[in-house]
């Protein structure tokens, strides 16, 4: 039996129609948008275990095209480590893992801090806003232009192709435009770097060199994209569902701010109990193989749900519990294995910054809706609020 997934009764609570999955057919046949069929892993062990299975592939050297982009500039801009595997991945990986160091991540640490406090400052005196627009979307851009060093003058037309190319519904039929544009930019911006090189991680990129072998120019427009893609929405979420959750139970947020000390497993918490990236990016199965005790063939889709695993009772003592203190079995939410984020350390200081800041400039803020009226988006890939209107600002 196939399930249709992701309608109005999973936006409503995707963590109760993940709960009953769980318990009666753990790996259970799905149908997405566009009529694809998968098999979706819900529990915690067999996650782990298809996450690390070498039998479960990307397959495809491009994911499907989907947003009627013209061929060549698709082919251009998804060669990158997230649709490939062995060997070309462990290359890939290699080249940019080369430059995208901790040392790096570290030295932004002023420059996110004064990001995040422009935005602070452009909240200030509003009353009630939509957090998601006016702190937690922008500050990721802010951030990965600041890291691919897009120089000021063209930030603002930076931001608006990548908000085009990254927002979620009715905004993505403009897409396909702000794809070409924004390619035709990252290529112009890579000319750029290659003649006056800087202190920035598309410089590092163009000068990285490892036994004679470097990027391509398309593998690099197209780490490119996948950066801004990987690092953005998923940034949004962690701050967005984190701080709906600080303020859902007022008393977190409170406990919070007087215990500060608590913030790096609350964010861990925040990613296990409302992980951004919901499933996996899919896998295709090269031989028939048993998966919780179903027999999935070859050829097979397969999406493991990262949330719904976060979630499993069988690893999390009470998960539906969020703790701001938990320690225990880490959380899937950045993936495990081969394509384990690689930007989960900036992913981590950005919620730091982000969220102390709010803890220190708006000790009033509140929720400025019911949780009746609250809607989680659609689709089977992001777990995040469509919005989040706040008071006390
Ligand atoms: C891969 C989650 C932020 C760059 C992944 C994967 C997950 C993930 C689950 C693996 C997907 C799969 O196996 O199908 C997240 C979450 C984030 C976040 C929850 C924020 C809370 C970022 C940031 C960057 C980034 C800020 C960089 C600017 C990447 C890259 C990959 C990746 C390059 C591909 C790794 C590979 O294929 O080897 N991320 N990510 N991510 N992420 Fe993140």
């Amino acid at each position: 039996m196939t399930t249709t997934l992701y309608g109005p009764v999973f936006r409503a609570d995707p963590h109760a129609v993940y709960r009953t999955m769980r318990e009666e057919a753990p790996v259970h046949r799905v149908e997405l948008a566009g009529g694809v069929e998968a098999w979706l892993i819900t529990r915690y062990d067999d996650a782990k275990a298809a996450l690390t299975d070498p039998r479960l592939v990307k397959g495809v050297l491009h994911p499907p095209n989907r947003m009627g982009i013209p061929a060549d500039v698709h082919s251009a801009i998804t060669h990158h480590m997230l649709s490939a595997d062995p060997p070309d991945h462990t290359r890939l990986r290699r080249l940019v893992s080369a430059t995208f160091t901790p040392r790096r991540i570290d030295a932004l640490r002023p420059r996110i801090t004064e990001l995040t406090g422009e935005l602070l400052d452009a909240m200030h005196g509003l009353g009630e806003a939509d957090l998601i627009e006016t702190f937690a979307f922008p500050l990721p851009i802010a951030v990965i232009s600041e890291l691919l060093g897009v120089p000021v003058e063209d930030r603002d037309s930076f931001r608006d192709w990548s908000n085009l190319v990254t927002s979620p519904g009715e905004r993505r039929a403009e897409s396909p435009r702000a794809v070409l544009a924004l390619h035709g930019y990252v290529q112009e911006l890579i000319a750029r770097k290659r003649k006056a090189p800087g202190d920035d991680l598309l410089s590092g990129m163009l000068a990285v060199r490892d036994d004679g072998d470097r990027l391509t120019e398309d593998e690099l427009a197209s780490t490119v994209f996948l950066l801004l893609i990987a690092g953005h929405e998923t940034t949004v979420n962690l701050i967005a569902n984190g701080a709906y959750r600080l303020l859902e139970t007022r008393e977190r947020w409170v406990e919070l701010r007087a215990r500060r000390e608590l913030l790096p497993s609350a964010i861990e918490e925040f990613l296990r109990f409302d992980s951004p990236v919901q499933t996996s990016t899919h896998r295709v199965s090269t031989a028939p193989l048993t998966i919780g005790g179903v027999d999935v063939p070859a050829g097979a889709t397969v999406l493991i749900s990262l949330l719904s695993a976060n979630m499993d009772g069988a690893r999390y003592p009470d998960p539906e519990h969020l703790r701001l203190s938990r320690t225990g079995t880490p959380h899937l939410a950045f993936g495990h294995g081969i394509h384990y984020c690689l930007g989960a350390p900036l992913a981590r200081l950005e919620a730091q910054i982000a969220f102390t800041g709010l803890l220190d400039r708006f000790p009033e803020l509140r929720m400025a809706f019911s949780p009746a009226e609250l809607t989680w988006r659609p689709g089977a890939l992001i777990h995040g609020l469509e919005a989040l209107p706040v008071s006390g600002l």
